[in-house]
C-alpha cells in the first residue's frame, strides 16, 4: 500500500511518473474527456487546519475522476478529535469508510502516526512545519512547465523559512536534477532552523543563506516566496514583529530576469506587492491551477491505477 507522507520518500522515477500522469490529466481536463478511473471510490478529505486550494483541489480532482468525496473541513472543532479521540482511532474509522484518506494537521509527524494503523492509502496534505508532498509535486510540475527544464536553475526561497513546509517539500525533488543552486533568503528571525540546515548539509546539498534579495534578483530563475506562518507563532506579538520584514516590491521586478517565475503556494498576505499579480512572471495562480492535475495523478498513483 502506498502512503504519500513526505517528498523525501520518492525517487526520480516515481516523480517523473507522476509528472507525466499529471500532464495527461491536464490534457484530459482541457479537452473535457476525463476517464472516470475512480468510479465507485470514496475519497475522504479531513482537514484539521484551514485550507482553500489543497482541500478543494483534492476534492475537485476526486470528483473529476468520478469518485465521491466525504469531507471534514474543520476537523479540529467538528470531528470527534474535539472530544479527545486519538488520530489513530480517527484514522481506523476513516479507513473503514473511504478508499483514500487525505489529511492535513497542525502537528508535524501526525501522518506518520496515522500511517501505522491505516489500512487505506493516506496522503499528507500538510503536517505542521514538516511536509506537504502534493504541494512539492505541483511546484515541480509548474517549474517544468514554465521553464521547460528542471536542471541548471537558480532557485531562491524567500520569507519564512523557519516554518515553511512547502520549501521542505520542493527541495528534495529539485535535488534529482543537476546544476540547481539553492539560495535561502530571509530575515534572521525567520531563517532556516538549525536542524534543517544540518539535514541539508548531511545530504550534501550546497546552498547559500542571505538576508536580502537584492544580490540574487538578477540571477534567480525560480523565486519562491513564502507567507509568514502566523499560526506557528507562540503569540501574536512575535508575529507582528516579523510579518512585514520581507516583501517583494514592485520595483524589484526591473532587476529580475525576463523569464524568471515568481512562485508562491498561496495564500499570500503582504509578502508580494499586489501590482506584481498581473506581471506575466507571476506564476502563482497558474501554479495553484496545476495542483488540480497533479492531485488527480496522485489519487491514481496511490491506488496503482
Ligand atoms: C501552504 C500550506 O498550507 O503550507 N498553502 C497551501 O497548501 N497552498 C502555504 C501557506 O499556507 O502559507
Amino acid at each position: 500500500m502506498k502512503h504519500i507522507l513526505s517528498a523525501n520518500q520518492f525517487n526520480k522515477d516515481d516523480l517523473e511518473k507522476i509528472l507525466a500522469r499529471a500532464e495527461v490529466m491536464e490534457k484530459q481536463c482541457k479537452t473535457g474527456k476525463i476517464e472516470k478511473l475512480l468510479e465507485n471510490k470514496i475519497v475522504a478529505c479531513i482537514f484539521f487546519e484551514p485550507s482553500t486550494r489543497t482541500r478543494l483541489s483534492f476534492e475537485t480532482a476526486a470528483l473529476k475522476l468520478g469518485a465521491q468525496v466525504i469531507s471534514a473541513e474543520n476537523a479540529m472543532g467538528n470531528s470527534s478529535t474535539y472530544k479527545g479521540e486519538t488520530i489513530e482511532d480517527t484514522t481506523r474509522m476513516l479507513c473503514s469508510y473511504a478508499d483514500i484518506i487525505v489529511i492535513r494537521h497542525p502537528k508535524a509527524g501526525t501522518l506518520d502516526l496515522a500511517a501505522r494503523v491505516a489500512t487505506k492509502p493516506l496522503i499528507n496534505a500538510g503536517d505542521g512545519i514538516n511536509q506537504h508532498p502534493s504541494q512539492g509535486l505541483l511546484d515541480v510540475y509548474t517549474i517544468k512547465k514554465e521553464h521547460g527544464r528542471l536542471n541548471n536553475l537558480n532557485v531562491v526561497f524567500g520569507g519564512d523559512l523557519l516554518n515553511s513546509r512547502t520549501m521542505r517539500a520542493l527541495v528534495p525533488f529539485l535535488r534529482f536534477y543537476e546544476g540547481n543552486t539553492f539560495y535561502f533568503v530571509s530575515p534572521k528571525e525567520l531563517a532556516l532552523p538549525r536542524e534543517y540546515r544540518n539535514e541539508l548539509k548531511e545530504k550534501g546539498i550546497s546552498f547559500k543563506e542571505m538576508e536580502n534579495l537584492k544580490e540574487v534578483l538578477p540571477v534567480v530563475d525560480v523565486l519562491y516566496m513564502t507567507r509568514v506562518q502566523k499560526e506557528r507563532f507562540a503569540n501574536n506579538a512575535d508575529y507582528e514583529k516579523v510579518k512585514n520584514l520581507f516583501i517583494l516590491k514592485f520595483q524589484d521586478l526591473k532587476n529580475l530576469k525576463k523569464d524568471v517565475i515568481i512562485m508562491h503556494a498561496l495564500p499570500k498576505v503582504n509578502e508580494i506587492d499586489q501590482q506584481i499579480d498581473t506581471d506575466p512572471r507571476a506564476a502563482y495562480f497558474r501554479q495553484a491551477q496545476n495542483g488540480l492535475y497533479v492531485r488527480m495523478a496522485l489519487l491514481l498513483y496511490v491506488l496503482n491505477l
